[in-house]
């Protein structure tokens, strides 16, 4: 029988692969603009930084973690998120002993034990940015920005930003009871999902979208903020206007992770199926304490991959890419044959991509061989050409044909293809 791939788990073909290259390189450009520098962790953490980082009673830790026993006999589980191993890699280099905050970003794979469907596998990748030591609220916006600017960057439209406070751990649990309240009367009526929510995590009811027109007069936990957090709040809002970042204010946003505290954001949009949050974030403010260090605020996101690629795709947006070989080397003769090894090396070496042939084609096949490449160029080296010390260069979109000293192949074609550049640009 055949191996097929773990469910819930994608190979990236070339073909496919430039397009994550170039959402990549978007995100490390974004990034350098930021001045949020990589960090990169384990991919597999002790279990019990995430039981104590994401929150023993969070759907991810209760049942989507891949832990396994290692051969020592300690429990670990492969990252379902980048935040509790940053902040514990933070912890761990003491990168609080640095004059400024700390803007790292990374990105990578994270693995959930979910039902896997369009937009959500096993294994799939974030590229996640966390700005720990400050409290300002600015820094808040810069994240969400950043985060906005991203998706943008990529070519994506239709992008809207939530928001929402979801103060301290003493205000949610003050504004849990309060909800229980308005909640209890219509227990029976509320969805399965519903019901086992509230006696776990009360808040994620009001998330719930089969039930929506059931909440009319809940409360809501911006009613319940203190004066701090109203001004925090308030004021991640007056920056974000001040960036020009369009968001909408949602109440009943609550995230699937325990350790926010204060501002809780999304990034929603329409075309994977019925799934439309493509990434979150948040201040995380107790965090770095919760796993053993000094304390210290923090704010971040996490911006899911394979959903910005199914984005790419539903909304038809092709990004540029290089994929050409610059030269195809082709050789006609046995003496010729014997020259290609130096010479497809020297065009390599002097900067150029170059490719040639390894299966014994005939001539028409090469030529054909060289178009499926997107050769813009085919070099033609045959008997007559090697007694001269010439070489042919063909360009394969015009058909035009020079002849160049063969000692000087890399150099010449590098000097045709600048010329042909500035050609281009001055037309
Ligand atoms: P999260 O909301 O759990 O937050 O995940 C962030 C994003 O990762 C999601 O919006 C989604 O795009 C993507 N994602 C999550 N699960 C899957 C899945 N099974 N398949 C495909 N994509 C998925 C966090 O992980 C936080 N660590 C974000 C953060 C960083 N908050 C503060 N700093």
């Amino acid at each position: 029988m055949a191996f097929q791939k773990p469910p819930g788990t994608q190979d990236v073909l070339p073909g496919t692969v430039e397009v994550w290259q170039y959402v990549e390189k978007t995100a490390r450009d974004i990034c350098r603009r930021y001045r949020y520098r990589e960090i990169r962790t384990p991919i597999f953490e002790t279990t019990e930084l995430f039981q104590r980082g994401v929150g023993e009673t969070t759907d991810i830790v209760e049942k989507e973690m891949y832990t396994f026993t290692d051969r020592g006999n300690r429990s670990m589980t492969l990252r379902p998120e980048g935040t509790a191993g940053v902040v514990r890699s933070y912890v761990e280099n003491k990168l609080y002993g640095e004059p400024d905050i700390a803007k790292l970003y990374y990105i990578g794979p994270m693995f959930r034990y979910e039902r896997a469907q369009a937009g959500r596998y096993r294994q799939f990748h974030q590229f996640g940015v966390e700005a720990i030591g400050s409290e300002d609220p600015a820094l808040d916006a810069e994240v969400i920005a950043l985060g906005y600017q991203f998706y943008k960057e990529v070519g994506l439209s239709g992008i809207t930003v939530e928001i929402n406070s979801v103060g301290t751990p003493a205000i949610r649990a003050a504004f849990r009871t309060k909800l229980l309240e308005f909640l209890e009367p219509m227990r029976s009526e509320l969805c399965k999902d519903c019901q086992s929510r509230m006696d776990r995590n009360p808040l994620r009811v009001l998330d719930c979208k089969t039930d929506q027109d059931k909440f009319d007069g809940a409360p809501s936990i911006l009613d319940s903020l203190d004066e701090a957090c109203t001004a925090h709040f308030a004021r991640v809002r007056e920056c974000l206007d001040a960036m020009n970042i369009p968001y909408r204010v949602n109440p009943r946003m609550v995230r699937g992770l325990d350790y926010y505290t204060h501002t809780a954001f999304e990034y929603k949009a329409q075309g994977i199926g019925s799934i439309d949050t493509i990434g979150g974030g948040g201040r995380y403010n107790g965090l770095v304490a919760e796993i053993g260090g000094d304390d210290r605020p923090g704010v971040g996101l996490g911006l899911g991959l394979e959903r910005t690629m199914l984005l790419l795709e539903s909304q038809n947006v092709k990004p540029e890419i290089e994929a050409g070989v610059d030269v195809y080397l082709i050789g006609f003769g046995e003496r010729a044959e014997r020259e290609l090894p130096g010479l497809v090396q020297s065009l390599r070496r002097g900067g150029l991509s170059a490719e040639r042939d390894y299966q014994g084609r005939k001539p028409k096949a090469l030529f054909k061989a060289a178009d499926r490449a997107g050769a813009r160029y085919a070099a033609i080296l045959g008997d007559d050409e090697l007694e001269r010390g010439e070489i042919g260069l063909k360009n394969l979109a015009t058909g035009e044909q020079v002849q160049v000293a063969l000692a000087r192949l890399a150099e010449s074609v590098k000097t045709i293809i600048t010329e042909q550049k500035k050609g281009n640009e001055n037309q």
